[in-house]
């Protein structure tokens, strides 16, 4: 119960930025892939590793709206080396296919950050393979795209500096509000045998705060741990980390009410240090920031318990499988 009071954990006070744009390094010759990087948090993203020298694949799922984001990014950065990457993580097919491509067609990949996220969709939402919208998108959908690009990250770790190669998975604070047992798989698979009560029981301090993402963001960290664990030793960090209020929450009249809401040109630096900073080494693989670049703890018991995290990615690999057969990232 008190971690739901962690004032520092929820972003009710939050330090001035101690590190900023300016201390991103130069990253020419270095790629990488943005999820949901037609607006938000994922494209103030993407357009400032684009203006630090990488090569920059913005994934989305609209091709319109991510080539006029793509269309404004290179207008303020004069820069031009940044593509549009199609990718619907509701789809587990194509996100894994996606995923495939892009390691089959590319010789390197130095930063992949899941950024995309849906929050507080309609109740009852599922993405194209039945699951909850925001299990399915958050979390099985960046897991089939990520999987297949695992390899390629392994490989551009073989030759690239130490500490550069990074897979950043954004989570939230809301990942505090989920059940206190962890993940119930069975309501993500089984939506409709589970009665609407049950339903409500398990989510009803979320409904209150009208945010319902509390499991995938708790399953993102999961994620995130799981995948340093397996990628340790191949010199690959992977973290997770939790934005910040931006005024994109404007209808949400509690969070509106209760916390102080941020531009995304700010809301991006936490992940961009993640990705980027020179003082995160392998030391820090299966760490948590905070804005602003902060490292913490996450707020949810079973944020970091071993079991929890390989159960999370046990169940995203057994529904990837389920669609694709065997894959060929890491098991
Ligand atoms: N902003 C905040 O206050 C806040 C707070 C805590 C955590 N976060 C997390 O930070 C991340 C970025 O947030 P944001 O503020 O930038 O959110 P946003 O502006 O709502 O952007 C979300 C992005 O995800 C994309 N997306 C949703 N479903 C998708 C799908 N099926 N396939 C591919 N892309 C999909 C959206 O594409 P469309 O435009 O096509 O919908 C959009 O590009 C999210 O993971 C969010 O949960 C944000």
């Amino acid at each position: 119960m008190l971690e739901m009071f962690d004032t520092k954990a929820l972003g009710f006070f939050v330090p001035a930025p101690t590190w900023g744009i300016e201390d991103i390094p130069d990253l020419t010759g270095k790629v990488a892939i943005v999820t949901g990087a037609n607006t938000g948090i994922g494209k103030q993203s993407a357009k400032h590793l684009l203006q630090s020298g990488a090569t920059v694949y913005a994934a989305a799922r609209s091709e319109e709206k991510c080539l006029n984001a793509i269309e404004d990014i290179k207008a303020e950065t004069k820069r031009s080396d940044i593509h549009f990457l199609h990718l619907d993580l509701g789809d587990i097919a194509q996100s894994y296919s996606a995923g495939l491509e892009f390691a089959k067609s590319h010789d390197r990949l130095d930063m992949l950050i899941n950024s995309a996220g849906v929050m507080t969709p309609p109740k009852g939402s599922r993405t194209k393979d039945g699951y909850d919208l925001q299990f399915g998108t958050n979390c099985i959908g960046h897991f089939a795209f990520s999987q297949p690009l695992l390899k390629l990250l392994r490989s551009t770790a073989k030759t690239a500096p130490a500490n550069s190669v990074r897979i950043v998975w954004v989570s939230s604070a809301a990942h505090f509000l989920g059940s206190k047992e962890g993940i119930d798989f069975e309501s993500i698979t089984e939506v409709s045998r589970v009665s609407p009560f049950y339903h409500y029981s398990q989510r009803h301090v979320c409904e209150m705060l009208h945010t319902l993402s509390e499991r995938s963001k708790l399953g993102s960290i999961h994620l995130a741990n799981e995948c340093a664990n397996r990628l340790r030793d191949d010199g690959i960090i992977s973290v997770s980390l939790r934005n910040i209020s931006t005024d994109l929450q404007r209808n949400m009249w509690l969070v509106r009410t209760f916390m102080p809401l941020y531009s995304a040109s700010l809301g991006c630096l936490t992940q961009l240090y993640a990705a980027t900073s020179t003082d995160v080494t392998m030391a820090d693989t299966g760490s948590y920031y905070v804005p602003w670049a902060r490292k913490y703890h996450p707020s949810h018991p079973k944020a970091n318990d071993p079991d929890s995290q390989r159960s999370t990615w046990e169940f995203c690999q057994a529904q990837l499988e389920k669609v694709v057969g065997p894959t060929v990232g890491l098991s």
